[in-house]
C-alpha cells in the first residue's frame, strides 16, 4: 500500500507488531464507542493482532487501512480507513454497497491537535488521485467531534440516512 507523508504525519500499512498500541486505544470505551454497528472494546493481544490482519485485508492497491504516525518521531497516533461501505439490508451478511467510506479513529492522547484532519485529508487526495468520484462518511448522530472533522475537510454534510450498516446515521460526502 502506498505510504503517505504531510507536514505532520506518516502514514504506512499496520504491522504485526503494532499491536500492544492497537490493544491500547482499543480497548477504551471513548474510542471504541463510536466505531461500528456494534462497538465493543478489544479484550487482549489476540484480538489485536486479529483486527490488524482484518486492516491488511482491505489493501487493494488504491484503498485500504494506514496507521497514522507522527512524522518526527514516529509514535504511533491513530487508524485512517478508506473502504467498501456495507448497504443496509436484511440479507446477513451485509453485502457491499459499492461506495468507498473514509473513517478515523485516533488514541485520546493524540486528539485535539489537528492529525486526524491532516491524515484524512492525505487519504482523501490518495483516492481521488486514484479515480475515486466520490467518498463518503458516516457517524453516529451525536458524534460531534467526527463531524467537526467532516467539517474541516470540508465535505458536504447530507443529513441522516439509514442507506449503511442497517444504523441511522449523519452522512458527510466529499467528490473529486
Ligand atoms: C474523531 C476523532 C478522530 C477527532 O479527533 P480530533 O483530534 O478532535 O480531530 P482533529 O485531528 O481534526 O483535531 C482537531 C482539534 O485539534 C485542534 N488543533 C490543535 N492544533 C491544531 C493544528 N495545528 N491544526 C489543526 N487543528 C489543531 C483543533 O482546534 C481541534 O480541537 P477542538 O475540537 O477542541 O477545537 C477523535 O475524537 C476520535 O478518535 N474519536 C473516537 C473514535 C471516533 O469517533 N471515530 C470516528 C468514527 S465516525
Amino acid at each position: 500500500m502506498r505510504e503517505l507523508t504531510s507536514g505532520r504525519v506518516h502514514l504506512r500499512e499496520w504491522r504485526d507488531d503494532d499491536a500492544p498500541f492497537v490493544l491500547d486505544m482499543c480497548s477504551r470505551w471513548e474510542v471504541q464507542r463510536w466505531v461500528g454497528a456494534a462497538p465493543r472494546v478489544l479484550g487482549g493481544l489476540g484480538d489485536a493482532r486479529a483486527t490488524i490482519a482484518r486492516w491488511r485485508g482491505h489493501d487493494d492497491g488504491l484503498r485500504g487501512v494506514w496507521s497514522i504516525r507522527r512524522r518526527d518521531d514516529g509514535a504511533p497516533l491513530g487508524t485512517l480507513l478508506l473502504i467498501g461501505i456495507l448497504a443496509s439490508g436484511a440479507e446477513l451478511p451485509l453485502q457491499p454497497s459499492g461506495e468507498t467510506e473514509i473513517g478515523w479513529y485516533l488514541h485520546p492522547d493524540a486528539w485535539g491537535h489537528g492529525y486526524a484532519t491532516e491524515a484524512a485529508r492525505l487519504v482523501l487526495d490518495h483516492g481521488f488521485a486514484g479515480g475515486l468520484d466520490t467518498i463518503i462518511a458516516v457517524t453516529y448522530p451525536e458524534n460531534v467531534a467526527s463531524q467537526s472533522v467532516c467539517t474541516r475537510l470540508g465535505m458536504r454534510h447530507e443529513g441522516l440516512t439509514d442507506r449503511y450498516y442497517n444504523m441511522t446515521c449523519e452522512l458527510f460526502t466529499a467528490t473529486a
